[in-house]
């Protein structure tokens, strides 16, 4: 399974890859103006700390103005992947990205019928938003099984399941668990894999112990 992080935080995203765990990363609108820094920089920024894809998304919603901004996202380093929203001219922009060479992630799934789409429409990457299922009540990673299950059926469909909109680290583990090709999840949600109780405790006692010894390795 792959590791995105869902930030425009270039600190965060520099602290996460020194320790390997990043294959990719994810921004949205949102998370740009969070950051508080010109988009286009930022996202040439990110892409030279991580090699992987990395997420830029549009913000026109019509399919001319739309490809126009992915193909100049595009441009700015190899490894964009542009974001394009589930509505139809979204899959139009993404199926004529594609066709140029580029990687793209629709976002803003919300039901299988909508994976099925981006499919056809040859994405990259598919983003079934999670959470926000979770917060109305839904069953988020229940779509992730349908999705899955569906893909698996298909196996010329090439497109990634990427399970966004990640709450917490239990997220990451389901996701893992039903064969998703890949998270991105909040940092936080990321470093909360490292979290054990026993880890602290018994790293601690090894410490003590070898205090006790005298000793130095150094
Ligand atoms: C995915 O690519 C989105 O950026 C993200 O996961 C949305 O998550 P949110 O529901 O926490 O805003």
């Amino acid at each position: 399974m792959k590791f995105f992080v869902d930030t425009a935080d270039v600190a965060e995203i520099k602290d996460l890859a020194a320790s390997g765990l990043l294959d990719g990363v994810t921004t949205n609108p949102s998370l740009i103006m969070k950051a508080g820094r010109p988009m286009l920089e930022v996202i040439k920024e990110i892409c030279a700390i991580v090699p992987g894809p990395v997420s830029a998304e549009t913000v026109a919603t019509d399919h001319k103005t739309m490809l126009e901004e992915g193909r100049k996202l595009a441009k700015l380093a190899k490894n964009v992947a542009v974001k394009v929203p589930l509505t139809p001219d979204g899959l139009k922009t993404c199926k004529a990205l594609r066709a140029e060479g580029n990687m793209v992630n629709v976002t803003l799934c919300f039901s299988a019928g909508q994976a099925l789409l981006a499919a056809k429409a040859d994405a990259s990457f598919i983003s079934p938003f999670v959470g926000r299922i979770d917060d109305n009540g839904h069953d988020g990673m229940a779509l992730i099984a349908e999705i899955m299950t569906i893909y698996r059926q298909y196996p010329h469909f090439k497109t990634e399941v990427l399970v966004a909109s990640i709450r917490h680290t239990q997220h990451i583990i389901q996701a893992a668990k039903l064969g998703a090709h890949v998270v991105t999840a909040p940092p936080g949600a990321l470093r909360g894999l490292f979290k054990h109780v026993l880890t602290d405790n018994g790293l601690k006692a090894f410490l003590d112990d070898w205090k006790k010894t005298g000793q130095s390795i150094l």
